[in-house]
Parts: C-alpha cells; structure tokens; sequence
C-alpha cells in the first residue's frame, strides 16, 4: 500500500509560528511534528510514501527527511500548488498509486496506534477512523443511524451529530481518484476530504474504525502544546 502524508495548506491557526515556516516542520516536543504521521505509516510497514506540501517549503521537507533511506523507506515529493483542500492534496498523488490503495495520514495528526493490521485487512471501499472528542464541532463528524451504522458526515457542523471526530488517518482503494475528479469545491474553495468519504458512504463503500490510544490534532497552538506533552511523557515511560 502507498502512503501519502499532507503537508500543505497554509497554517493560519498558528501564525506566527508558521510565517516563515510550515506548520509540519514545528517542533513537537523533540520532534519535528511530520515524524509522529511518518512513524505512523512506517511501524504499520509502508516503505513507500508520497509527501505532498506547498512550494514555499518543499526545499525544506526534501532536506530534513531526502530520500527515505535513513527511515528504511523511499520518499517522493508532490507539489500542491495553493490550498485546494485535503481531496486535491490526495488527488495528485495518482501517478504515484498505480492501482494500489492508499493510506492517507494528515501531516498534523499524532496518533500512536499500530494500524498495521487495519492496512493488512483492508481490501476496498473506504476505511475512516473515530475519536471520541469534547470538541466534535472542530472537525468531520459522523451521524450515526439506528444501527450504529454511519449514514453522514458533516464538516465542522454548528450542531454536531456525535461526539466523535473523523480523524486523519484514511485508507482508500484505488477509485479515490476518479472520485475526487467528481467533487465540486466546497463553499470555502477546497476540495473537501469529508465529501470524498461521503461519496464512498453513499455507495455503501465506507467502513470505519476506532483511534484506540491518544490522538491530536496538532494544528492549533493549544493542541501544539498537547501534542508536545504527550510526546514528551511517552518518551519518559518509554526510558525507565
Ligand atoms: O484532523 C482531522 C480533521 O482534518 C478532520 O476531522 C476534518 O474532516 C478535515 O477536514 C481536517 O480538518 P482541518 O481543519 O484540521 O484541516 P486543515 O485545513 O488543518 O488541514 C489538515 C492537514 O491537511 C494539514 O496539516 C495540511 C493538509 N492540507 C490541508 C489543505 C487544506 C494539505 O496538504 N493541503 C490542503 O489544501
């Protein structure tokens, strides 16, 4: 499976940390954050991963992680020209996939599940995964029917359905791409990851699963702060 970490957009929730730099360069307590995405997609096998980020800063990105061989993997970058939405970001990484499917993980969300056995299991459709939040309205959120079944997905809704947030980390088989070739721009100008997952929904292709441990996403300062923690107590456990 190919996988794809985001790392464009424009970083406005952390101005001014991000004026002259890419939010995915910032530190994370020892870290720079795109490493905590990456070690997701490496501890679950994938050797082979797209980058796709901005032009500003891709210079950046090629010379903190080059080639992939110090990781055990091979790195190629995509320029996303703008900040067309997470669904264009995917979307250039076509040439890439060759019809394979692909693990997605946005360049802010930490997480340290082992996902290695969803990647092993998946087969089709579309796989999202659920946390429960305090703060659904941030994020996508799902509806859930009588069944339990999703029947909806709202981006950053006023009045929230659930309290679980859509996180980052997606898989797809290889029809994404014909699919984020139908979607429209949302009213915000972008391509929307959470209308490409509703397409599959209303196809019956979504399927989805739970972020067991800790999750974050890191790109508003408080959550910057609350990844770095987070980070920093694991690394103490870890060494005693
Ligand atoms: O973190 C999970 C949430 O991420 C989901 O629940 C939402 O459904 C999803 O839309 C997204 O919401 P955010 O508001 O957090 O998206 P943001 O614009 O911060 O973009 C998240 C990452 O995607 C960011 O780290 C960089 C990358 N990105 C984003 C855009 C808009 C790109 O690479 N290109 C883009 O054009």
């Amino acid at each position: 499976m190919l996988g794809i970490i985001l790392a464009g957009g424009t970083g406005t929730r952390l101005l001014p940390l991000t004026k002259v730099t890419n939010k995915h360069l910032l530190p994370v307590y020892d870290r720079p954050m795109i490493y905590y995405p990456l070690e997701t997609l490496l501890k679950a096998g994938i050797r082979e991963i797209i980058i796709v980020t901005g032009k500003e800063h891709a210079g950046n990105f090629m010379a903190l992680l080059a080639s992939g061989s110090e990781f055990g993997a091979r790195f190629a970058y995509v320029l996303q020209e703008g900040a067309g939405g997470i669904a264009e970001a995917i979307g250039l990484a076509e040439p890439f996939a060759n019809g394979e499917s692909i693990a997605v993980i946005l360049g802010d969300n930490v997480l340290f599940d082992d996902v290695s056995r969803e990647i092993a299991d998946f087969r089709s459709g579309c796989r999202i995964f659920l946390k429960e939040v305090p703060d659904p309205e941030r994020f996508g959120v799902p509806e859930f029917g009588k069944g339990g079944d999703i029947i909806n997905i709202e981006e950053k809704p006023n009045a929230p359905k659930s309290n679980y947030a859509v996180t980052g980390f997606y898989l797809y088989d290889s029809t994404v791409f014909r699919k984020i070739g139908m979607l429209k721009p949302s009213a915000r100008g972008e391509l929307e990851v959470t209308d490409l997952n509703n397409v599959y929904l209303r196809e019956g292709k979504l399927t989805h699963g739970y972020i067991k441990g800790p999750w974050i996403d890191a790109g508003t300062i408080d959550n910057l702060l609350t990844a770095s923690n987070l980070a920093r107590e694991r690394k103490a456990k870890r060494g005693q």
